[in-house]
């Protein structure tokens, strides 16, 4: 039996990732092989829809990418529908019956892919089910894909990984941070580690590192969530933490995930907590979107299921450091917002100048707009003694790798399917991230929100972030705030 006959079975089919990423991606990995005829999609959700219906609707997700109509009708044929009550045993009864009348039908031989896309407070209701109620099988592989947020600090997540683990051991859950699945960053480590760069990669030759993660979008309906998350928890206990760990990890010893795992683990454990109040305030930027009335949109108080005094921060910026002799007093200057004047996902690794009269050069690597490597370098000026110019060597993904990139979705259930672990967040990942975090927050009980800069929705942010990086005689690369 081959690891890409499965049954997946999907917890939250009606919901809005399921039709904007999942059912596209599955059919990419279809189209492309890397699905066998033997599978099967059983979509749950608590809406009483048929078979034919949620076929319709997967249809409509995946329209823009058929070009074979009886390819995309076979495709169609492997998905079922079952109405589930998360809360009800009985349910999982009839799924297990409808898991074993298909996994006989297509010949599939036991592998189970378990996605929940729900609240995080329902995963332990499903997996104490899952187990209970004899979903698991004894005869293939039974997987668990995760969304975040894993917690909402480190206790709650504790709680939570210890719920979990009750029924599926650390190495059958799959926890999803989307940015693993994109293609700059799953890749990064053969451009970091098989080129020039890795004999520069360590505070002898650089300077400083920057990290962008800038929306433009506000936070849409997402209102109850967004008040007790923040950006911080939304986007830098997650995404960023995994940014950083990717930049500086050591090689792995062996070539396992293990290996590659704790790596990321000691780095994300490295990161330098603020000792004192001080510290923090000068390191640390935070700040909430006003309203821009001239383009008509609200501020972030204004926003649906917002508190009109809400003190949530929606644009994060900070001077962080690591506490490992290879990096340090290295400064990483972080920052991620909402509602600023345009998406950009950057990382810019600042070498140290050969002299002080030079422009330092830098690489700038590009998630968002485009995908792309620049190397920024000193050159002559065209004419006599004009001086010289930064200008980029650029590598544009879409232009000189003529093969399709997988995108994010795709590269990561293709990733639990041939379980590939590395690309998947290890518990210890989260916890050491959310110690992190939880000690920001320490502090900022303690300011009570006097600290919050507000900044104009669709503007730069707030120019305190400007200090952090003056603070060191540099700038950020990209915008100013
Ligand atoms: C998600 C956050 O994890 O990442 C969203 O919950 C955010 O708030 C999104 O918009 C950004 O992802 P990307 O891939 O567009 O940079």
């Amino acid at each position: 039996m081959k690891d890409n006959q499965l049954i997946l079975t999907l917890f939250g089919a009606t919901g809005d990732l399921a039709a904007r990423k999942l059912y596209p991606a599955i059919y990419r990995l279809y189209k492309a092989g890397n699905i066998s005829d033997h599978f099967a999609v059983i979509g749950t959700a608590r809406r009483d829809w048929s078979h034919e219906y949620f076929r319709d609707v997967v249809y409509y997700s995946i329209k823009d990418e058929i070009t074979q109509a009886h390819e995309a009708d076979e495709f169609l044929s492997h998905f079922y529908y079952q109405a589930h009550d998360v809360n009800d045993a009985d349910h999982y009864q009839s799924l297990a019956t409808l898991m074993t009348h298909l996994d006989n039908q297509y010949q599939i031989g036991g592998n189970r892919i378990f996605y929940i896309s729900l609240n995080p407070v329902l995963f332990p209701v499903i997996t104490h089910n899952l187990r209970n109620q004899g979903l698991l099988t004894d005869n293939g592989y039974n997987r668990l894909i995760i969304e975040k947020p894993f917690g909402f600090d480190e206790a709650s997540a504790i709680e939570l990984q210890i719920q979990l683990t009750k029924d599926f051991n650390e190495n059958q859950i799959f926890r999803i941070d989307h940015y693993l699945g994109k293609e700059l960053l799953s890749s990064f480590r053969k451009f970091r580690c098989e080129n020039l760069w890795a004999h520069f990669w360590s505070k002898d030759y650089i300077d400083n590192i920057q990290i962008s993660l800038a929306e433009d979008l506000g936070i849409g309906q997402r209102g109850a969530y967004y008040e007790r998350s923040g950006v911080t928890k939304d986007m830098i206990q997650n995404h960023m933490m995994q940014i950083i760990a990717l930049l500086v990890m050591e090689q792995p010893c062996n070539p396992s995930a293990e290996a590659f795992r704790q790596e990321k683990i000691d780095m994300i454990k490295s990161l330098k907590k603020y000792q004192t109040l001080d510290e923090f305030k000068k390191h640390v930027v935070r700040g909430q979107y006003k309203a821009n009335r001239a383009k008509s949109i609200p501020g972030y108080r204004g926003e649906d299921a917002v508190d009109p005094e809400s003190l949530t921060e929606t644009f994060f910026a900070a001077h962080i450091e690591l506490d490992l002799p290879q990096w340090e007093g290295v400064p990483f200057f972080i920052r991620s917002g909402k509602r600023l004047e345009r998406k950009y996902t950057t990382i810019h690794i600042v070498f140290k100048a050969v002299d002080e009269h030079y422009a330092p050069n830098y690489l700038k690597i590009e998630l968002d707009p485009q995908m792309r490597i620049q190397y920024y370098f000193n050159q002559e000026k065209p004419g006599y003694n004009t001086g010289s110019k930064v200008v980029p060597m650029t590598f544009q993904y879409r232009s000189d790798l003529e093969t399709r990139i997988p995108h994010d979705y795709e590269r990561l259930i293709n990733g639990c399917i041939n379980n590939r672990l590395d690309d998947f967040v290890h518990w210890y990942e989260s916890k050491y991230a959310w110690q992190f975090i939880d000690h920001l927050y320490d502090y900022w009980d303690q300011l009570n929100g006097e600290d919050l800069a507000f900044y104009e929705a669709l503007s730069p942010g707030p120019e305190a972030a400007n200090e952090l990086t003056k603070a060191h005689g540099t700038r950020w690369y990209d915008y100013q705030c």
